[in-house]
């Protein structure tokens, strides 16, 4: 009783108790997602944004039994529906909103979503959902893994949640000097094209086979002439990079900083003494320049193409990434499977990583993504994969506050080792639409008290997301009632997202919340006025 007392006094809080509780968080893996029900249910954004021109590919995404029937009504002209896929495929040749009907029917019952198509200049209207090939495979990526990746992201269900890109990341082009015959080979052809390591035989191919599924497809490059693993870059030849994954097919490109330093800082005399990575930082145009380059031809093309900044947040990226076409941008260096760090110069934890985001968060909207970087849940491990080393209640918190500070939702584990955790971890619909949200915002903290962090994101239908963490090693039970720090007012309904469950409705004027927290953990609810 004395430590919980003391816990309660150290941390100061004018809310009503704050005990320690007895127990510690269970560490082995438990799963709060309720299951999807048989009959259908429609997931995913409640809008899309198109180009004028630009191929069009959006896939309902509905859990239910299948076969499953869908329809559209009012799709615009120059769209049409797959109904047995759900599969909306076409072109729009001019700007305008339009709003759909969605249905999926099975023979179980039918559900129905109001949809907004969006076709204008801006694309990534929410924060893209996908997977990238880095943080599990590393150097060892093939065409064969993204295949096999992408048939997994459909046979695991995650397509029905609104899982979307499948992203190639380093090791698609040649090395500069590997032995490993996979990666040896010309790095362009005679005029100037970039040439895929064999791995890679057939990008068009693979581009056609995951867009088969009714997914989209993803590739990396540099600014620089040599990626940080230290493969060919886009240096010189950018225009021709970007005509060439447009002609591929390609729908995301993620540019990567990398040895593009060393060319600004003009060492570039010999190109294959320039170093790979850790290459030094820049400010103002020489920061911007090489993006604004790519960014004007990626919009050039007759083809949608996500553009991901990667340079570690470098000149406050957040702040000018928008203005280079870039759809999102890293804020950080890279991501690792700890809760904390103390020691790595250039990559941070889930803890480190995530709740220093505050100073990006106000510039996140539509179509400009903060990016805290990739998923580390699953099987992870850069080329040999463990399972993350994050306890079940770190991934909650993990996935609960990438989806508050409305991040892009890149999975980075081998999707064909999924097990039942994981899986329900990264399917819950109802925490996935915090990610998704139309308005766009990103959550900040509003309390910051001892362990407790408290953020919230404003939401488009008038509701506000809050994630009450734990960062202490011990669960923190409150009883919360400083409801007005959050800007909620009257009587409001509490949603537990993770279970889907209403948890109480409570008087903002003199009630108060109950909450436990995990150790590591998180609650993550929705509030809503009451009627
Ligand atoms: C890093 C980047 C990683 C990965 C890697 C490839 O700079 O942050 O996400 O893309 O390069 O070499």
């Amino acid at each position: 009783m004395k430590s919980r007392l003391l816990l309660a006094l150290a941390l100061g809080l004018a809310w009503n108790t704050l005990l320690a509780a007895d127990t510690n968080a269970p560490a082995t893996p438990y799963i709060l997602t309720p299951a999807a029900p048989a009959t259908p249910r429609i997931n995913g954004a409640n809008v899309f944004g198109v180009r004028p021109g630009s191929p069009f590919l959006y896939t309902i995404a509905a859990t239910g039994d299948r076969p499953m029937k869908f329809s559209a009504r009012n799709l615009p002209r120059g769209l049409k529906l797959d109904a047995k896929t759900g599969q909306i495929t076409g072109m729009l040749k001019s700007q305008g909103e339009f709003i759909v009907t969605l249905g999926a029917k099975n023979s179980l019952g039918a559900a129905g979503k109001i949809f907004r198509i969006v076709c204008g200049d801006q694309i990534a209207l929410t924060p893209p959902m996908g997977w990238n090939s880095w943080n599990c495979f590393a150097h060892a990526v093939s065409a064969d893994r993204v295949k096999r990746a992408a048939d997994a992201m459909v046979k695991s269900g995650l397509i029905n949640h609104g899982w979307t890109y499948i992203n190639v990341d380093d090791y698609w082009e040649n090395h500069r000097s590997s032995k490993d015959p996979t990666l040896t080979g010309p790095f362009r052809d005679a005029k100037g094209f970039i040439v895929p390591n064999v791995r890679f035989p057939d990008m068009k191919g693979l581009a056609d086979y995951v867009h088969g599924l009714g997914l989209k497809i993803g590739l990396y490059s540099s600014p620089g002439p040599w990626t940080c693993g230290g493969c060919a870059g886009s240096w010189q030849h950018e225009q021709q990079d970007a005509q060439t994954y447009a002609k591929w097919g390609f729908d995301y490109l993620k540019y990567d900083w990398c040895s593009y330093g060393d060319v600004v800082s003009g060492l570039v005399t010999n190109v294959m003494k320039v170093k790979s990575s850790g290459t030094p930082h820049k400010t103002g145009d020489e920061a911007i320049h090489p993006y604004q380059l790519m960014g004007k031809f990626l919009r050039e093309q007759k083809r949608d193409i996500v553009f991901s900044l990667c340079q570690y947040g470098m000149d406050d990226v957040w702040k000018w990434g928008g203005s280079v076409n870039g759809n999102c941008w890293r804020t950080t260096g890279d991501i690792i499977d700890l809760w904390a760090t103390t020691d790595h110069k250039w990559q941070g934890s889930v803890t480190s990583i995530g709740f220093s985001q505050d100073a990006a968060a106000p510039f996140a909207k539509p179509g400009n993504w903060n990016d805290p970087d990739m998923l580390v849940v699953g099987e992870v491990g850069w080329g040999k994969t463990h399972p993350s080393r994050l306890t079940p209640d770190e991934q909650y918190t993990h996935i609960s506050l990438w989806c508050l500070l409305a991040a892009p939702l890149l999975i980075g584990c081998d999707m064909e080792k999924f097990d039942d955790f994981t899986l329900n971890l990264l399917s819950n619909d109802e925490v996935l639409a915090i990610d998704q949200d139309a308005l766009g915002k990103g959550a900040t903290c509003v309390i910051n008290h001892g362990d407790v962090r408290i953020y919230e994101k404003e939401l488009e239908d008038g509701g506000r997301a809050v994630g009450f963490f734990n960062l202490g090693a011990m669960p923190v039970e409150l009883k919360f009632n400083e409801f007005s720090r959050l800007g909620l007012a009257g009587k409001q309904n509490a949603r537990d997202l993770w279970r889907q469950k209403d948890v109480v409705a409570v008087d903002t004027a003199k009630d108060s919340l109950p909450l436990t927290i995990p150790a590591h953990g998180v609650l993550l609810y929705k509030f809503t006025a009451a009627k």
